[in-house]
């Protein structure tokens, strides 16, 4: 284990959620259009960061930021890392960001088309989602965890994590196509908002059967019981957040402009979202790495050889 390269991926991970939020800011101000060029800001290289334009600049320059701390988290791996799956996964965080920059360029070059801009709002939790994976995978407690064993005859937990993993990810694709077919002048569409909510219950549902079924199952291995713990908290405040996000939007097309809580609100609800996404990827990831397969396999723990597997 190298905690210079864990620390890195952590702080790389934390970059990543904070251009999250810096990219929310720019869709809730509606500043996507506050320059018409890319990749330069109103012909200049540095423009002055005035009204919109801070936001939309302000966000390009912490993407360049990411893009940049990310070619040196793949360097540091080359150079520490031996797992060669992990080689790859720094390698395809690298490829993600690049694609991820030119379908930001791509949004303002087309000026905002629906899919462009909810391909950018998907990726983007893509990609958070592998730099947090990196640094979970770069971690000590991945590296010395041990075997745990199964309840038998119970669904195992990791197809219960990865079901709830899946149907979040679908609601995040819907969140980013309802966020994106209306400006806050206008009224969201119904349909989507009905969708939205149909999706909330169904992540309510997976999430809440994955992480209550690992909390009575393994009660006191923190490995397991803090992810699901946290990303049981998340789901309620996104919950919370997602009807207030409703409300303000419903209000917000009166509005001279877009007004701070709806703007403080959304990009909350958005950035939690990116949350509840990453916090069950660590529970998967470590439900894959200490539980057996099926529930029969329950003396999985006792074989040495399978308790090298990292
Ligand atoms: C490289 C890493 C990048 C990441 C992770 C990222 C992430 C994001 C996120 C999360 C949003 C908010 C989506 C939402 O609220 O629904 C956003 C919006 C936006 N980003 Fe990026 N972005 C990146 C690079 C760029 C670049 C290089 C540009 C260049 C112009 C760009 C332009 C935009 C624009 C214009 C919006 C607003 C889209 C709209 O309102 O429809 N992004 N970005
Ligand atoms: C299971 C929990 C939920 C998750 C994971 C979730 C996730 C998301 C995400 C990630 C976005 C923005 C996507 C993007 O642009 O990148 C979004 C947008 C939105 N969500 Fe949710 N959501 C949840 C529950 C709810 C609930 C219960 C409501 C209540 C009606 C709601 C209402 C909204 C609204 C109105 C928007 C658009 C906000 C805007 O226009 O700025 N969400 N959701």
């Amino acid at each position: 284990m190298n905690r210079g390269l864990n620390r890195f991926a952590i702080l790389v991970a934390c970059a990543t959620f904070f251009l999250i939020i810096a990219g929310a800011l720019v869709t809730s101000h509606d500043a996507g259009l506050a320059t018409p060029d890319w990749p330069l800001s109103n012909g200049q290289f540095f423009p002055k960061m005035v009204g919109n334009l801070f936001w939309e600049h302000g966000h390009r320059m912490v993407a360049t930021t990411v893009g940049m701390l990310t070619i040196v988290l793949l360097i540091y791996i080359l150079a520490k890392e031996k797992r060669s799956w992990v080689r790859k996964l720094g390698v395809f965080a690298l490829l993600a960001v690049i694609a991820q920059g030119l379908l930001g360029g791509l949004t303002v070059k087309l000026m905002l088309p629906l899919a462009v801009s909810s391909a950018h709002a998907t990726l983007a939790q893509l990609f958070f989602c592998t730099t947090v994976s990196l640094a979970v995978f770069t971690s000590r407690s991945w590296i010395e965890a041990r075997r745990l064993e199964e309840e038998k005859e119970v669904l195992p937990l990791r197809y219960l994590c990865t079901a709830a993993l899946v149907t979040i990810f679908m609601q995040l694709i819907l969140g980013a196509t309802l966020r994106h077919s209306a400006t806050w002048d206008k009224q969201l569409p119904v349909e989507l908002v009905m969708t939205h909510i149909l999706g909330a219950v169904g992540v309510t549902l997976t999430l809440g059967g994955a992480g209550l079924a690992v909390l009575r199952r393994h009660k006191g291995e923190k490995f397991l019981t803090r992810p699901a713990t946290i990303a049981l908290s998340l789901l309620l405040v996104q919950i919370f957040l997602g009807v207030a996000a409703y409300s303000t939007r419903l209000k917000s097309p009166g509005d001279p402009q877009p007004l701070n809580p709806m703007v403080g609100i959304t990009v909350a609800h958005v950035a939690c979202g990116a949350l509840v996404f990453v916090s069950t990827i660590v529970l998967t990831l470590r439900t894959y790495r200490v539980l057996p397969a099926t529930s029969e396999h329950s003396t999985w723990a006792a074989r040495p050889q399978e308790s090298q597997v990292i």
